[in-house]
């Protein structure tokens, strides 16, 4: 009884017994009820057919009616007896009076003989005007036969049908076996460490290759999970040993070869700055997980972006003059969003730096921002090199650089920040192509009061 699925096909086969044995009970109790309530019909029709025989013409219509109905072609299960008020019979196919019958209208089943043939018949009995009894009834010898039948005939179909129910337990529980057995199969193995197994789908779209569906996607996805925390460990190693080793190389230097105190000092302060470089990413690479974590939902406050945004365009006008760059601006405000102020802001800030980053000279930028159909977007678009198509998707990753921006300074955590802000907003960063450059759109809800 430990197994479910041996509990499942017991469950099974007993709920299908049950449900043929009240199919089978109730054909029995209807048919034989139906045949009873013919059999009472037949005989009450009779019964008025003589008696208004008996009141039309008197005894010999009656008697007359009496023989017309019991000779010939004459229904065989009729049974008519006549007799008059002292006990004799006057017509009738029975061989006496069967013993009994004290009532008028009242059915009863007794034993009767008729020559040779002995049966159990259904009968009644009215008086007649004058003391005569009339006594009709049917014999329900074929009513027994056929009762016989039918019994036979309903267990051997109840017996069909549970055997057909255990069939069909056997099967349903092979099958729940083998659905089971792979995914447990499967999972086992990856417990184990093989990563990269997955459940067999049969390809019948059943609720079984449902769950293996599930479970396989459930399976991809902490595949790409571990996939990402072996990237950013190998990029964090590898990004932060070149600025590390330059450090000591530095300092290394200094203390064998250097002979003034300026130079000492001069060595240590580049020392120093490379160092706050990777202190720097750290923060960053920190301050992405703890958004991620979402723990910064607790201090959302309702704000208007739009005030936010005006401050930065003032601050991002300068920088870009003095690359020769021009900020298109376009602010509609009112921006209601219910969100932490600083973290979008650091997002926006990202991305005007990218966009400064990488637009060629004398190009004009793009910064709007707007409330359409319930969504704050901020839409930053420059005209510089873009981003690929197929590193579109990893560009959100944390320390991705596309191999154009190797020579430029950052270290790959501005857009893995913006992804992480938006997401935190219950929002989307998107990244298009702007024909030629980069168009970056940052979709948060907007807040609506009450
Ligand atoms: N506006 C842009 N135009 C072209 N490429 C961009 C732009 N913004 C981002 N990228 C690409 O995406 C990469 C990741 O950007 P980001 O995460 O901000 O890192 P970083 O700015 O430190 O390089 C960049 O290195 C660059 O290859
Ligand atoms: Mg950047």
């Amino acid at each position: 009884m430990r197994s479910a699925s041996l509990r499942f096909a017991l469950i099974y086969s007993l709920v299908f017994g049950l449900s043929a044995i009240a199919l089978a009970g109730i054909l029995w109790f209807s048919t034989l009820s139906l045949l009873q309530r013919q059999a009472e019909r037949s005989i009450s029709d009779m019964l008025t057919v003589l008696m208004d025989a008996n009141q039309k013409g008197g005894l010999p219509q009656l008697e007359s009616a009496i023989r017309y109905r019991l000779t010939g072609l004459a229904d065989p299960e009729i049974i008519i007896v006549l007799r008059d008020p002292a006990g004799r019979i006057i017509t009738g196919n029975l061989d006496q009076w069967p013993g009994g019958l004290t009532q008028d209208g009242v059915w009863y089943q007794l034993p009767v003989s008729r020559g040779w043939a002995h049966s159990t018949a259904l009968l009644e009995t009215a008086t007649l005007p004058g003391g005569l009894r009339l006594l009709v009834g049917r014999d329900l010898t074929a009513a027994a036969e056929l009762r016989v039948v039918l019994r036979d005939g309903l267990i051997l179909a109840a017996s069909l049908m549970t055997a057909l129910g255990i069939l069909g337990a056997i099967f349903v529980r092979s099958l729940f076996r083998r659905a089971i057995r792979d995914i447990s199969v499967t999972t086992a193995a990856i417990s184990q460490g093989d990563i990269n197994r997955r459940v067999a789908i049969s390809g019948v779209g059943d609720e079984f290759d449902e769950l293996a569906v599930t479970i396989n996607d459930m399976l991809e996805r902490i595949a790409r999970l571990m996939d990402g925390v072996r990237h950013v460990s190998n990029a964090i190693a590898h990004d932060l040993r070149t600025p590390v080793t330059r450090a000591r190389a530095r300092l290394e230097d200094a203390a064998l070869h250097a002979t003034t105190r300026e130079e000492m000092q001069a060595a240590i302060d580049r020392a120093t700055a490379e160092l706050d470089g990777i202190v720097a990413v750290f923060e960053a690479l920190l301050r992405i997980s703890e958004i991620e974590a979402g723990s910064r939902r607790a201090a959302f406050t309702p704000f208007d972006l739009a005030p936010v945004l005006q401050d930065l365009d003032e601050l991002y006008r300068a920088v870009a003059e003095d690359k020769d760059l021009v900020l298109n601006t376009r602010i509609a405000g009112p921006l209601p969003i219910l969100g932490d102020r600083e973290l979008i802001q650091q997002a926006v800030v990202n991305l005007l730096d990218n966009a400064i980053k990488f637009s060629p000279p004398l190009t004009m930028i793009l910064f709007k921002a707007r409330l359409s159909d319930g969504v704050v977007q901020i839409i930053i678009a420059d005209h510089g090199p873009g981003i690929a198509e197929e590193d579109r998707a990893r560009a959100t990753e944390r320390f991705f650089r596309a191999e154009a921006a190797r020579n430029t300074a950052g270290s790959g955590l501005g857009l893995a920040l913006v992804a992480a802000v938006a997401q935190l907003h219950n929002g989307t960063l998107h990244l298009q192509d702007n024909h030629p450059g980069l168009r970056a759109v940052i979709s948060i809800p907007a807040h609506v009061d009450g």
